[in-house]
């Protein structure tokens, strides 16, 4: 048995006054790795793989969350996320971005324009500033003064998704596109340590200074580095409500598995919020001892997983069934 399995148990073990319960993904318990490992919400095979080789050179969990959602932020054919994002509906690309280490700490910007790597900012934030969070024009004049460039992130896919929207500008998320916003990366590095990274564009055509819930600790994204991280993807709003990511983590300090812990955190979204129906949530998670899990509110949530080179894409399990 790895001493860090050892150690979750005991600390676990200890916060419940139990010995650890085996652990149950449905039905199969996933094959804990001895070693680093590398999640991420959705399809971003290449996000992983970018984090994967980071993980190999030795980098910080911290380094590879960061690396790993770069590559989606700079990704032109991904709509959701950073640079070709889809606009507001005035026609804003505004991001929102956070990351948090294992020693607890954690930096966010929101509300952010013309600036490709939100990501990155969020960690100066975190390392340079006294603050937590910064937004708007706040944001950008900090990124600029750190030397960030100021770019036009609205690419001619994402303008003509805008037009074609403004022709009814109905506001109706359609459920795994339009809230098929964000990446939430967690990652495990070679020395047991956790952090995690959130980044995203929001809802497509949401009004001008909408924040979700991404840059938010606590709801788009948690980690303390005794118990595991969670990220959340979907709609913000509903995220936020719960403090989705916190009461992961929360869930999984109580001894859940990690699939338990996500499946807890959006029956509280069904219980809570009566519209439910019309959106989508999802949560995905990892604990110290690397097992992990995610669960989502309707079908059609995935994530990524890297123990190796080769990433493997999971279904997640859903609580509607139609
Ligand atoms: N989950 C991302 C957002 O709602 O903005």
């Amino acid at each position: 048995m790895s001493s860090r399995r050892k150690f979750l148990e005991k600390s676990l073990g200890g916060a419940i006054g139990l010995t650890f319960a085996p652990l149950l993904m449905h039905g199969v318990p996933p094959a804990a790795p001895d070693g680093p490992i590398v999640l991420s919400t959705w399809n971003n095979k290449k996000a992983n793989q970018a984090a994967w080789s980071a993980v190999e050179s030795g980098k910080s969990a911290l380094d590879v969350v960061e690396i790993g959602v770069k590559t989606v932020e700079a990704d032109p054919k991904d709509m959701s996320v950073g640079y070709g994002g889809r606009p507001d509906r005035d026609g804003n690309v505004t991001l929102d971005a956070s990351i948090m280490n294992a020693e607890g700490d954690c930096g966010s910007v929101c509300f952010l324009q013309d600036i490709k790597h939100p990501i990155a900012v969020a960690r100066k934030v975190m390392e340079t500033t006294p603050h937590v969070m910064l937004a708007g024009e706040g944001a950008q004049q900090f990124a600029l003064e750190n030397g960030f460039e100021a770019e036009n992130l609205l690419t001619p896919e994402a303008e003509s998704a805008w037009k074609n929207w403004q022709k009814e500008a109905k506001y109706k998320p359609i459920i795994n596109i339009e809230n098929h916003d964000t990446i939430g990366m967690l990652a495990m590095d070679k020395n047991g340590d956790l952090s995690g990274a959130c980044t995203t564009s929001g809802l497509a055509f949401k009004m001008h200074g909408r924040v979700g819930d991404s840059p938010i600790i606590g709801a788009g994204l948690f980690v303390d580095n005794e118990v595991g991280g969670a990220v959340a993807t979907g709609m913000g709003e509903a995220i936020v409500k719960v403090c989705g990511s916190f009461l992961v983590v929360e869930l999984m300090r109580q001894g859940r598995t990690a699939e338990e812990a996500c499946k807890a955190a959006v029956e509280r979204v069904v219980k809570k919020q009566k519209g439910h129906k019309d959106f989508q949530v999802c949560f995905l998670a990892l604990r110290k001892d690397g097992t992990y899990g995610g669960y989502a509110l309707h079908k059609g949530f995935m994530y990524v997983v890297s123990t190796q080179a080769v990433p493997t894409v999971m279904d997640s399990l859903h609580y509607l069934k139609s």
